[in-house]
């Protein structure tokens, strides 16, 4: 099944490569000071996409559980009042740093592509992307993973039962919360696709009409399915009655999900990618996430260069070339490490990002291989990110999606899980863009049994001086918005401050910069385009950065909520109110 993947590199690549030896690594070396590390924070950060999900994570703490078990209320309240975004019925990805033996871990919680998922099942009759199985109902779902991630967690890391840290989401998803402006919006563009489905009907029509602001959305079926996990871990999702009524509804939508589909998921443990930036050290995520790749390779470009001295335009036109590059890199290269062998030690190389950066004109834009017309209209108001850092020292970088607005749209009758459509996310027909526009070769082909390639990335970095955390949703625009995050926390902005920072965005192809309203000034457009750049000024605000940060000198705990998203909410919780 193992796929060899030949490194492909381009001459002018090449020759980079061989350039980057010649020149010095990047001027600081970021592995903060053991003194550094043995201090604690003065309580706990979580910032979250909803204040709900926030607000179980602390309830956690005052019951005497770690960041973990946090994770574990926050990530599950999520799946409930987020159905938008992510869910039981998605996969995710956990960053965690466990103060106790200094160890980051990162639990792959994707999903798999069903043992049914071969490329020509999602191929129409004349042998283009089938577009409707890509991303609608039973076809677009992976087999989730979500659930085997808060089992997991909550066994090997936490400190309080499932049935604790499970409350505040079973609470909630039998009592209802109320519909916010986010929610009813997806739904009325997702409407359509939701409605083919009966169990999808019984949990979005349960009241005769669609979700409205104001309203009170109850998930009962969904309670009692969290509360079956509470009681048998694993086996309470993926066997038993969850586990038939879910093979159930996909067969009874025209899919095919087999037993052991379900009781074959297993979570994934790797070993982060690591590296260094002006004096930060960078703690990210490895395949089959792209991000942190991609990551390493546009901030050891952007090392060798001191930004804050550089006009606008300057400044831009470098960060977009590091994330060409870097966008093309993981095209050609990325999937998934249980079946792809990747020059991951190559690609994450400082003397390969030194390369890289000899190839980039300082005043000119270098064309992308093809040039394709517009961009792809974006969908931004799914996945959803959180950050936690405890009083012992414990973080959480937590990235969990079902893909698009309300996944597949495919809601399993009586179980209250509304399956995902990260099948999208396989390259289903090698050179056909997905829905964010990112395309793929063999490596993010799919295979039964293959997690597909995302761009999901939870980070930590760290200074002699700071711990912050932070990530975000956005499809493939979620790597460049950490990028421009850490460059905002490199630059001295607070958390909040990063949240709010303005984006903008290169993936390789379309050949295009991105930008938020009031990202670039109209001269450094002006400018840029001089270079030999396209930009999409003025495009719709994208993202939904969620990120806390510890200052080590001062003591200082805090939480940037992206403004982007009115309900979610950064709380600290000093430790004087911990009740163990
Ligand atoms: O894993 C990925 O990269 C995508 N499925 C994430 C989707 C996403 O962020 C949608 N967002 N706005």
């Amino acid at each position: 099944m193992h796929k060899a993947l030949r490194p492909v590199l381009t001459a002018g690549v090449l020759a980079g490569l061989l350039a980057g030896c010649a020149t010095t690594a990047p001027a600081h070396d970021g592995a903060p000071t053991a003194a550094a590390a043995a201090i604690t924070p003065p309580g706990t950060a979580i910032a979250s996409a909803h204040s709900l999900a926030t607000e179980a994570g602390l309830e956690m703490i005052r019951r005497g559980g770690n960041a973990f078990d946090a994770a574990v209320a926050v990530s599950s309240t999520l799946s409930v009042v987020e159905p938008i975004s992510s869910g039981l019925g998605g996969g995710g990805f956990f960053l965690l740093h466990d103060a106790d033996s200094g160890r980051d871990v990162f639990i792959d919680a994707r999903e798999t592509a069903p043992a049914s998922a071969t490329p020509e099942a999602y191929l129409d009759a004349d042998g283009g992307l089938d577009r409707d199985r890509a991303t609608n109902g039973p076809w677009s779902a992976g087999i989730p993973g979500l659930p085997a991630a808060l089992v997991h967690l909550a066994r090997e890391y936490g400190e309080l039962p499932l049935s604790t840290s499970l409350a505040p989401a079973i609470r909630i998803a039998r009592e209802g919360f109320p519909v916010y402006e986010r929610l009813e919006r997806g739904y009325a563009r997702r409407s359509a696709v939701m409605e083919r489905y009966r169990g999808t009907r019984e949990v979005f029509l349960a009241d005769g009409d669609p979700p409205q602001v104001g309203e009170t959305l109850r998930q009962p079926d969904l309670a009692r399915t969290l509360e079956l996990i509470a009681a048998q871990g694993f086996d309470g999702f993926y066997r038993g009655d969850v586990g038939q009524a879910l093979i159930a509804s996909v067969a009874e939508e025209g899919g095919r999900w087999t037993v052991d589909d379900l009781a074959g998921y297993e979570v994934r443990l790797r070993e982060p990618i690591g590296f260094d930036y002006r004096g930060w050290h960078v703690v990210t995520a490895p395949p089959p996430s792209s991000g942190g790749v991609a990551l390493a390779q546009m901030l050891q470009i952007l090392g060798g260069w001191d930004l804050a001295a550089m006009e606008e335009p300057d400044r831009i036109h470098l960060v977009v070339e590091a994330m060409r590059r870097a966008y093309r890199d993981r095209t050609i290269y990325l999937g998934d490490p249980d079946f792809v062998d990747m020059p991951l030690a190559l690609l994450t190389d400082p003397a390969y990002a030194a390369g890289l950066r000899a190839t980039i004109h300082p005043d000119r834009a270098t064309p992308s291989d093809l040039l394709s017309g517009q961009p792809v209209p974006l969908e931004d108001d799914e996945t959803t990110h959180f950050s936690i850092i405890d009083g012992e020292g414990n973080r959480v970088s937590a990235t969990q999606t079902v893909n698009l607005l309300y996944g597949s749209g495919l809601v399993a009758p009586g179980t209250g899980v509304l399956l995902n459509n990260e099948m999208d996310d396989f390259a289903l027909k090698p050179g056909t863009p997905n829905a964010f526009g990112v395309m793929g070769f063999a490596a993010n082909a799919v295979e039964p049994g293959k997690r597909m390639l995302s761009s999901m990335t939870p980070t930590f970095i760290e200074s002699d001086d700071k711990v912050a955390i932070l990530g975000a949703p956005g499809g493939s625009r979620i790597i460049t918005e950490v990028l421009v995050g850490i460059l905002g926390f490199d630059a001295g902005l607070d958390a909040q401050q990063v949240a709010a920072l303005p984006r903008y965005h290169h993936q390789w192809l379309p050949d295009v910069i991105s930008a938020e309203a009031g990202a670039l000034s109209p001269s450094t457009v002006k400018t840029l385009e001089a270079m030999g750049h396209t930009v999409n000024a003025g495009e719709d605000t994208w993202g939904n950065l969620q990120a806390v940060a510890w200052d080590k000198r001062s003591g200082e705990l805090s939480g940037g909520t992206d403004p982007r998203n009115p309900v979610g909410e950064a709380a600290v919780l000093p430790e004087s109110t911990t009740n163990p």
